[in-house]
């Protein structure tokens, strides 16, 4: 610390919101600073599961202020449902612990609409979003069309009139994809309670972490989605609309680079990807069920926003080298090693064969991903059961190698490894 940046190494899942949470009890502040309630972050606690879509996983530690950065695109009326939701398990939530940064943009309902509309005229080739109204609001947002948290601030009928036109602007669009028109006047007076319940929340998150940080305050930057998501990195165009890697997080909360010390990227053991795109190491079959569990458990591979099974597949390890070198992680965690236990062997892709050439990094184009197979390296498994596994030693040596073997190829160290769902299940170095 002062800064630690918690990024996606993959497609998103990864099981950050629990490295967060872990993190959580030695910070003072944790931040998200990209994407709205497309993201899932399910922490286990004490015999609870929670689900959180937009607060940052800090909420559930009592020390900690909680900030929604400008990067973000929140819907007001379903962050107000998930603040009540969290208040009704007995987590306190007020502005004296939560900060929305007044530079956020908000989510309408016309983007919700759009959304569905955009992705039912693409058929067969959508993105396969989360139907959030995320890609919109940040088409208005670049577009310089958008309405930001900051006003929700204004007289009410001020916001009400600029939420109705915002609307209007976007009738034609929605016609023009075959969508009924939406009536702007009663979709804009269903966010005006949550407007209201929102307001004191709202202030300059920059300023405020500026302050936080120059008084000693220890920051997490909790990201949602992943690297292979991004705007810019990701397999464009089945990507989502924000920069969930490193950079983001500094441009989604207005702080400078050389207050970062740490760079954390949380792959899973394995991969998973929802919606479209390619994926090289993508499984069908018995290993690819085993992967994804049967829906049974909240960490079985199903979306927390969505419900959708998640693709499977063996760990990428050119996407995950390629991660590791745009975000500049420090270091790398590891996500559900136990789920590999019970594999005789296990595999691992180190390069890609596109076209006959053999390529150490992803390709330029989608069409060329979609064509590269995968070139594995088989490791050993194990059988053990490694849940109750807390120090690298306990480890199978097997499972030891694998790790090693991650570390080696990404070039960074791997000092946390995930055995299990809750919060103390964890191996460190
Ligand atoms: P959008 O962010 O809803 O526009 O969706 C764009 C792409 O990102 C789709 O493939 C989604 O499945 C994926 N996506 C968005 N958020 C998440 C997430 O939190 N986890 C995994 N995939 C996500």
């Amino acid at each position: 610390m002062p800064i630690s940046i918690i990024i996606g190494a993959q497609w998103g899942d990864e099981g950050k919101g629990r490295v967060v949470d872990w993190l959580a009890s030695s910070a003072d502040i944790v931040a998200r600073y990209a994407g709205g309630d497309n993201a899932g972050h399910t922490v286990a606690l004490e015999g609870e599961v929670y689900k959180l879509h937009l607060l940052p996983s800090g909420v559930l530690h009592d020390q900690v202020i909680s900030v929604m950065g400008n990067g973000m695109v929140i819907n007001p009326v379903n962050l107000v449902r998930e603040i009540k939701a969290l208040r009704a398990m007995g987590i306190e939530i007020t502005p004296q612990n939560l900060i929305i940064s007044s530079r956020a943009h908000i989510i309408t309902p016309a983007h919700i609409a759009l959304d569905a509309a955009t992705e039912s005229a693409l058929g067969d080739a959508k993105i396969g979003t989360t139907l959030r109204g995320i890609g919109p609001a940040y088409l208005d947002k670049s577009g310089r069309a958008g309405i930001r948290t900051g006003d929700m601030l204004l007289d009410v009928e001020v916001f009400a009139e600029r939420l109705i036109s915002a609307i209007e602007a976007t009738q034609d669009s929605l016609r023009q994809q075959g969508m009924e028109a939406l009536d702007a006047r009663a979709a804009a007076m269903s966010y005006l309670e949550a407007v209201d319940f929102l307001r004191g929340f709202i202030q300059d998150a920059s300023i405020y972490l500026h302050e936080a940080l120059t008084d000693g305050a220890r920051v997490v930057c909790e990201g949602a989605q992943g690297t292979l998501l991004d705007i810019d990195h990701g397999s464009y165009p089945f990507v989502t609309s924000s920069s969930p890697t490193a950079g983001g997080a500094l441009t989604g909360l207005g702080v400078g680079p050389l207050r970062v010390d740490r760079v954390l990227g949380v792959a899973k053991a394995f991969s998973t990807r929802v919606g479209g795109g390619p994926m090289p190491t993508e499984l069908e079959g018995e290993v690819a069920k085993r992967l994804r569990g049967s829906g049974e458990n909240f960490w079985d591979e199903f979306g927390t926003t969505t419900g959708r099974p998640r693709r499977c597949g063996w760990l990428d390890g050119v996407m995950l080298r390629y991660a590791t070198m745009v975000n500049g992680f420090s270091e790398l965690m590891l996500t559900k090693m136990d789920i590999l236990s019970g594999f005789d062997e296990l595999k691992l892709a180190t390069a890609y064969e596109i076209d006959g050439l053999r390529s150490d990094h992803p390709p330029v184009t989608n069409e060329q991903l979609e064509r590269a197979t995968a070139l594995y390296e088989t490791l050993p498994g194990w059988t053990e059961d490694i849940s109750g596994c807390r120090t690298f030693a306990q480890l199978p040596t097997a499972a030891q190698h694998y790790v090693q073997r991650v570390s080696a190829l990404c070039g960074v160290p791997i000092n946390m490894i995930s055995v299990g769902p809750e919060r103390d299940q964890l191996v460190q170095r």
